[in-house]
């Protein structure tokens, strides 16, 4: 079986500069929803017909999708004829770019009854008290498919039947083939209707949709949320019923392709995206945001903002801490108050407490960097490395100018500028010395000054 995927439209109701594809739920865009969805069914091959601003969508699906364009959107028919070439003999699914909230599971099933029934095309259905805007199944009286009615060229008895098409079908490749060469856009709006091929076809059936909410489609930006509302309840009780608490769900946003371990607690106003993985045990928030990140077992995040980071097991970070990209935070870590971090390498056991810039660094075991710690990386031009050995003492308020190395064992002396590397085991100050006048106040105050 094949997918094809109809994402051309420009989806005029968004009001936006983008195509209504590329508009997000949780962090992902609708169309890769569907492609994510057409993949866990196996296809032999995936298709999008991209359209309207094409060159945009087309740079965010993933490799291997096959793209046609359709130049003009004269109908979901003729979109399907742009992608002539795709079509063999396989059976092949349709679905639409704007339809995030179908399962796989669903779409197995309709394509089982298709296998079952020997069927030329098999429609997915659901039943609406409110089927207004839809198109229509019409059926005879032994429940026997006849037609799809669009709605603006249904007559006012067609518009009572509560059955909808969902616009998801499944039709032998070859049957597809030949009935689009005789499509003919003979309709109130002039359009190469897809919906007007089962009826050329001899043996069609239907499967209705248990839960209608998966039909519904995108075309305006209340529509987004609510499908975003319903998705993300589906994720979050998936999680729930899979050992994760999550204390308050109405303010946590997890995405679809987070994984989360066993008992691991999700406290709230916490949002989780992209292709996060956080093991078992760990406490994440509250106010916390993590996107693509690697996290271990028994991790705390507390108040953070987190990005392509990998953090080990035990490691605790916050409250108001920002891990930055290529960040990796060894076990037993400690990254606290106020410390950002970016392309570096905490080693095991080392801590990081306070108010701390830690950026293009490489740091050993067990060192400890003091509060108000900034490595100096950038001078205007390049950034520049910093490497830290094990056991190093950092002392507070100590400003490292890279390119620099501190080999192990070294302890800087609090309010340092280390600007040269410094041998294993040495002691290095780099201030000022401090000068004390005594009685200099008394004495300014005696002459009255
Ligand atoms: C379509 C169906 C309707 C069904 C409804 C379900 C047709 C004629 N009608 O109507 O029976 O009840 O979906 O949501 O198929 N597209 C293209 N090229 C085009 C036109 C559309 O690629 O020329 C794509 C759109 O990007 C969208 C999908 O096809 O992803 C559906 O198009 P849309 O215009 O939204 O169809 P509906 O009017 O909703
Ligand atoms: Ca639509």
């Amino acid at each position: 079986m094949k997918v094809l995927i109809l994402a051309a439209g420009l989806g005029k109701r968004m009001k936006s500069k983008y195509p209504k594809v590329m508009h997000k739920i949780l962090e992902k865009e609708l169309v890769n929803w569907v492609i994510d969805t057409a993949k866990e069914l196996n296809p032999t091959e995936i298709g999008v017909v991209l359209g309207y601003k094409g060159e945009l969508v087309e740079k965010i699906l993933p490799e291997g999708i096959k793209i046609f364009y359709q130049k003009e959107q004269l109908g979901t028919g003729h979109a399907v004829m742009s992608a002539e070439e795709f079509l063999n003999d396989e059976d092949i699914l349709i679905l639409y770019g704007d339809t995030p909230l179908i399962t796989a599971s669903t779409l197995s099933k309709l394509i089982d009854k298709h296998k079952n029934t020997n069927a030329d095309a098999t429609i997915l259905t659901a039943i609406l008290d409110n089927p207004a805007g839809y198109g229509r199944i019409v059926k005879d009286e032994n429940g026997k498919f006849i037609n799809i009615v669009e709605d603006a060229d249904a007559s006012e008895e067609e518009k009572k039947i509560k059955e909808i098409n969902s616009g998801f079908v499944i039709f032998k490749g070859d049957k597809l083939k030949n009935a689009l060469k005789e499509l003919k856009p003979n309709n109130n709006q002039g359009e190469y209707y897809l919906t007007d091929v089962p009826k050329m076809l001899e043996n069609v059936e239907t499967y209705v949709l248990e839960d209608f909410s998966e039909a519904l489609g995108i075309n305006n930006r209340i529509q987004l949320t609510n499908a975003e509302k319903i998705l993300r309840k589906r994720i979050l009780e998936n999680l729930m019923l899979n050992g994760v608490t999550i204390t308050d769900p109405d303010t946590v946003y997890i995405g679809p392709d987070v994984k989360i371990g066993q008992d691991t607690i999700i406290y709230p106003m916490t949002f989780i995206y992209g292709k996060t993985e956080i093991g078992e045990d760990c406490e994440i928030g509250p106010m916390t945001r993590i996107n693509n990140c690697q996290i271990g077992n028994n991790v705390k995040i507390l108040r953070s903002e987190c990005e392509d980071a990998i953090v080990k097991d035990n490691v605790s970070v916050g409250p108001y801490s920002r891990l930055r990209t290529g960040t990796v935070l060894n076990e037993k870590v400690k990254i606290g108050n106020y410390v950002e971090t970016k392309k570096t390498i905490v080693g095991k056991g080392s801590k990081a407490q306070h108010l701390t810039y830690l950026g293009d660094a490489t740091i050993g075991e067990d060192v400890n960097i003091g509060a108000g710690t900034i490595t100096c990386n950038y001078d205007g031009k390049n950034k520049h490395k910093t490497f830290i050995g094990d056991r190093v003492f950092v002392g507070s308020n100590t400003a490292l100018v890279a390119p620099v190395k501190i080999e192990n064992d070294v302890l800087i002396g609090a309010g340092s500028t280390i600007t040269e590397d410094i041998p294993e085991g040495s002691l290095a100050l780099g201030r000022a010395r401090q000068v004390t006048k005594e009685n200099w106040v008394f004495n300014k105050r005696e002459k009255g000054e």
